[in-house]
């Protein structure tokens, strides 16, 4: 946005959530985008403010506290516990979290409807119409479809009750105007466009008051009417940051970068809250960002339609970081995106474990190998002509754009162009072969140094969207991520890291999910090899099942990212407790590995020992009956039979097979 990148603040908002029961990863979804968006932006060094919370009153907070037979505020005090609870197991970095039955939060309240019923904008009438209790909206005749609420698709209630109206149709021309001069303030632009054709149509005074139930904020000259739940949800954003009050916050912080939500509010967020704001001589948000729809199976998720997931249950059984690494890149920010369980899997397995992890992992092995395990002095040549810094640089550039514009899975996409192209690098330069020649042993030390560089920089960029793997990064290369300079840009000046520092390298930062840890959930892939991981050595069927190709034909790029090279077997033994499997210790230059396969009724293990195989090398890393497993053995199998693919002649360990 014009200025933005000027100011030393930023103040970014979600929605506060209604505690009428567990939220699920749709909440997650915007939470967390909203916690990459505030870590990205603390990150540049900007003061950054961060805030969510619930929504607490309304007639569907108190219907659904009468069905658990609790006060609304005893349902409302549990359901805020279970909602924080879930942002501390999401690793939420909020700032402030605001419920709407705090005191703070009702005098702001009471103060702006006092302000504008004194002005005029507010007077006295009686409502008449459809009313939404699960959205909350009461509807005009042409927002509905089929007799149902066009958001929820439920059937509206009739209400007949006295209430307050909020003059909003004063408000329209100019509302109008101030789109047209600021196309930045609602975005993307689809929902712009939305917002002006339906403002264009008339806007109608607003029924801001009810008088049928009593659990919300009473009007401050009318006890008999409580506020209506939107207007007093809306005011949340200026509440919590004690607007009225000389010196708050609200004169650091407002106005509000980014609102954010999803599309089905914009219309609150976009058209009354600005409208709310302008008649109270308030300025106002820069941006309003409605996001799209995380759907399963083509229908939005629901508590009351029973279809949604926990996302505790995925962060248990996938980890912290790959449940969020998945979420932000799950759908085109935007656009709705298809919710799935196999989607979340592959997506780890490809960007985490099979790229990144396995750079990480490649880089530390060859830095124990060939350089005693410490950070190599590079060459002191112009950094400028060095592949890996100039896409580092590049990627930086696109991350940093595409963030502004909230495009946040382009932006972790550029991340990873990063990793991939540092992944092509270690074969176009092949490490293994420079360091035998005295000659050459400096580039490969300046090579190992640059894969170091990319994996520091990798990790710095991944910082505001998983809060835990980039630090194993940091320390596995042997910094200390409690004390490394992580702001942005600063931190990814090329030459960052110390030379002579000791590498920790651990165990992978992501194995790849295997077949057994999917545990028959929706999406399991299927498990070919029974419970001994017999699916480790075959025909690469498996490999192209998980990453999900769904052609016949593959392109000589999808084949060329199989890395197949020859090795020799040093050492093999029989994973105990199996029949089918051996443990294999077999040789690349890049170092030894093992792997584990399930040949062990067709070889013995001394017949395996000094052969020459044909191994996929850049095969992420898996568990199998606890043994860690780095790659697969090629083997040709018809019926019972099984033959482990050779070499006509022998070559040595590492060439290449294409
Ligand atoms: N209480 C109001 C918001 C008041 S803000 C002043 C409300 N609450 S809600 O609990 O229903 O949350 C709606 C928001 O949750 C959406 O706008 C979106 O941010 C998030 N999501 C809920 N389900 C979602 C999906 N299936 N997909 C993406 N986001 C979703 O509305």
């Amino acid at each position: 946005m014009a200025g933005e990148q000027d100011r030393k603040t930023f103040y970014i908002t979600t929605p506060i959530y209604y505690p009428s029961g567990k939220l699920h990863i749709g909440h997650a979804y915007t939470t967390v985008a909203a916690d990459c968006i505030a870590r990205y932006k603390r990150q540049c060094g900007l003061d950054t403010r961060f805030l969510t919370g619930t929504d607490e009153h309304g007639i569907k907070i108190m219907r659904s506290a009468d069905q658990a037979a609790m006060s609304p505020q005893q349902w409302v005090d549990l359901q805020y516990a279970e909602i924080k609870n879930l942002w501390r197991i999401l690793d939420i970095s909020y700032d402030d979290f605001l419920r709407t039955t705090e005191p703070r939060h009702a005098r702001v309240v009471q103060a702006i409807f006092e302000q504008l019923f004194r002005q005029g904008d507010i007077y006295k009438g009686a409502y008449e119409g459809m009313y939404c209790a699960p959205c909350e909206n009461f509807l005009l005749e042409r927002q509905v479809v089929d007799g149902n609420c066009p958001d929820c698709g439920r059937p509206p209630e009739q209400v007949s009750e006295e209430a307050y109206f909020f003059r909003m149709s004063r408000y329209q021309d100019r509302w109008l105007q101030y789109v047209e001069d600021n196309p930045e303030f609602i975005q993307p632009a689809s929902r712009r466009n939305e917002m002006t054709s339906f403002v264009r149509q008339g806007l109608e005074d607003l029924c801001v008051s009810r008088t049928t139930f009593d659990w919300g904020i009473k009007l401050p000259f009318d006890s008999k009417h409580v506020v209506y739940v939107w207007i007093d949800a809306l005011t949340n954003y200026i509440s919590a940051l004690g607007y009225g009050e000389p010196g708050s916050l609200f004169e650091r912080y407002w106005p509000a970068d980014v609102h954010l939500m999803a599309k089905e509010i914009v219309r609150h967020h976009a058209v009354i809250w600005p409208i709310i704001l302008m008649a109270a001589g308030i300025e106002l948000p820069r941006r309003v960002f409605g996001h799209g729809w995380l759907v399963l199976e083509g229908d939005k998720m629901s508590k009351s339609k029973g279809n949604v997931i926990d996302p505790a249950v995925l962060v248990d059984k996938y980890g912290l970081d790959a449940v969020r690494y998945f979420l932000l890149r799950a759908m085109a920010f935007g656009a709705d995106g298809n919710y799935s369980e196999d989607a979340l899997v592959l997506r780890t397995n490809v960007d985490l474990a099979n790229d990144l992890g396995n750079l990480v992992h490649r880089t530390l092995a060859m830095v124990e190998r060939f350089a005693d395990g410490r950070v190599p002095v590079p060459d002191s040549g112009a950094v400028g002509e060095r592949p890996l810094a100039v896409q580092a640089a590049k990627s930086w550039q696109e991350y940093q754009a595409r963030f502004e514009r909230l495009d946040l899975p382009a932006a972790l996409g550029a991340v990873m162009d990063l990793v991939g192209r540092a992944n092509k690098y270690i074969d176009e330069q092949a490490p293994w072969s420079l360091v035998r020649d005295p000659a050459t042993k400096p580039q490969a030390m300046t090579v190992l140094y640059d894969l170091l560089e990319t994996a520091r920089v990798a990790a710095v960029l991944l910082l505001p969207a998983m809060p835990q793997a980039p630090r194993e990064i940091l320390r596995q290369i042997g910094l200390d991520p409690d004390e490394v300079d992580c702001t942005l840009p600063r931190a990814l000046a090329w030459g960052g890291l110390p030379p002579g520092l000791v590498v920790r390298k651990g165990s992978p930062i992501f194995p790849r999910i295997d077949s057994d840890a999917l545990g028959g959930g929706p999406g399991a892939a299927s498990s070919s090899g029974g419970d001994d991981g017999g699916s480790d050595v075959g025909t690469g069927d498996q490999l192209e099942e998980q990453q999900g190709r769904q052609s016949d034909q593959i392109s000589y790029a999808d084949f060329a990212r199989v890395d197949l090279r020859v090795a020799k077997v040093v050492e093999a033994d029989r994973v105990e407790g199996t029949d089918r499997l051996l443990k294999l210790q077999i040789e690349l230059p890049e170092g030894r590995r093992q792997i584990v396969a399930g040949i062990a009724e067709h070889y013995r293990p001394d017949e395996m020992v000094g052969r020459d195989v044909v191994v996929v090398a850049n095969l992420a890393p898996a568990s199998i009956r606890g043994c860690e497993s780095r790659g697969m053995l090629l083997a040709a199998s018809h019926g019972t039979e099984l033959v482990l693919v050779g070499l006509d002649r022998s070559l040595p360990p590492g060439a290449k097979v294409k």
